[in-house]
């Protein structure tokens, strides 16, 4: 991991992340678009210029692109209905795109299936059903390891170490803990497989204002093992404070694109996006 930065000072000083504006792959910039460069063929993973919809019905996205890099957390915001939810099923194989591509460490796995993504290193955390409220939390984890034939008991002990709550209650159902417990576990499923990225579809969702600090410093020390993380978050403010790379989406297109802290600089994200 590089830099031990603290809480206030991480993000947004990654040199690659600032840059000449373009307009990535010679399309239009959507208006009022930063068209900043801060993804490209050198991001570990990409969704690049992704369009396609639900089944055969309209496109959702447009030309959307999103990225993170190794050390980074990358937030994507914007209101509801955006496309936000949308364009991470994108990115992890739940959707036709039309156009675009998406690229892992360099592979391009845009014809990949999500389990098939999972094998190559994804951990998808979606907004909803994340977790299996039936089966205890001990067994939540281990559906996680399915696929793996190595031991799994470290990398348990290592989640149960980031989420301590969990080893004292891994024998009780899921179903049964709070909002910010069951994130927790959906969260632990996920780093079950020793994802080399990390995609989180509102992580904080539904939990109080501490519970949210308290899962964003779990995340932190995620990125921080070197796991890069994308993640969706309503807590728009919040999350860009934590951000290296920043996202707003507004109907399926990049809206606006810098850093965390250019971002909640910005008059007009400000205005639009985060009530001032
Ligand atoms: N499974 C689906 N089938 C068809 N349309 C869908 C499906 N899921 C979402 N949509 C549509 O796609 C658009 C974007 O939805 P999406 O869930 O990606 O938004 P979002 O930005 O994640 O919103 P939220 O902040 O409420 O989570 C919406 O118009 C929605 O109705
Ligand atoms: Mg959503």
């Amino acid at each position: 991991m590089s830099g031990d930065s603290g809480y206030e000072d991480r993000g947004n000083n990654d040199r690659s992340v600032t840059g000449e504006p373009v307009d990535h792959m010679g399309d239009p910039v959507p208006a009022g678009g930063r068209a900043e460069r801060i993804e490209g063929a050198s991001a570990f993973l990409i969704g690049e210029a992704m369009t396609g919809g639900y089944g055969g019905g309209a496109d959702i996205l447009h030309d959307c692109t999103i990225a993170v890099n190794p050390g980074e957390i990358a937030v994507i915001v914007g209101p509801n209905g955006a496309g936000k939810s949308t364009a991470m099923k994108a990115v992890f194989g739940m959707l036709n795109l039309r156009k675009g591509r998406v690229v892992l460490d360099g592979e391009d796995i845009t014809h990949l299936t999500p389990q098939a993504r999972v094998q190559k290193g994804m951990g998808f955390v979606p907004q909803t059903s994340n977790i299996f409220t039936s089966m205890t939390v001990e067994e939540n984890l281990e559906m996680g390891a399915y696929t793996r034939r190595d031991d799994f008991r470290p990398t348990m002990e290592q989640v149960y170490d980031l989420f301590p709550i969990l080893r004292e209650k891994r024998h009780q159902a899921a179903g049964e803990l709070s909002g910010g417990q069951r994130q927790q576990v959906a969260v632990g499923r996920a780093l079950m497989t020793k994802p080399k990225v990390l995609m989180l579809d509102e992580p904080t969702a539904g939990v109080s204002p501490i519970v949210m600090d308290e899962l964003f410093d779990r995340i932190i020390e995620v990125s921080r093992t070197g796991i890069p993380i994308l993640m969706v978050e309503q807590n728009a403010r919040q999350a860009l404070e934590i951000a290296d790379r920043g996202y707003v989406l507004v109907q399926g297109a990049n809206a606006h694109t810098g850093t965390g802290k250019d971002l909640l600089a910005d008059d007009e994200v400000r205005r639009s996006f985060l009530g001032g």
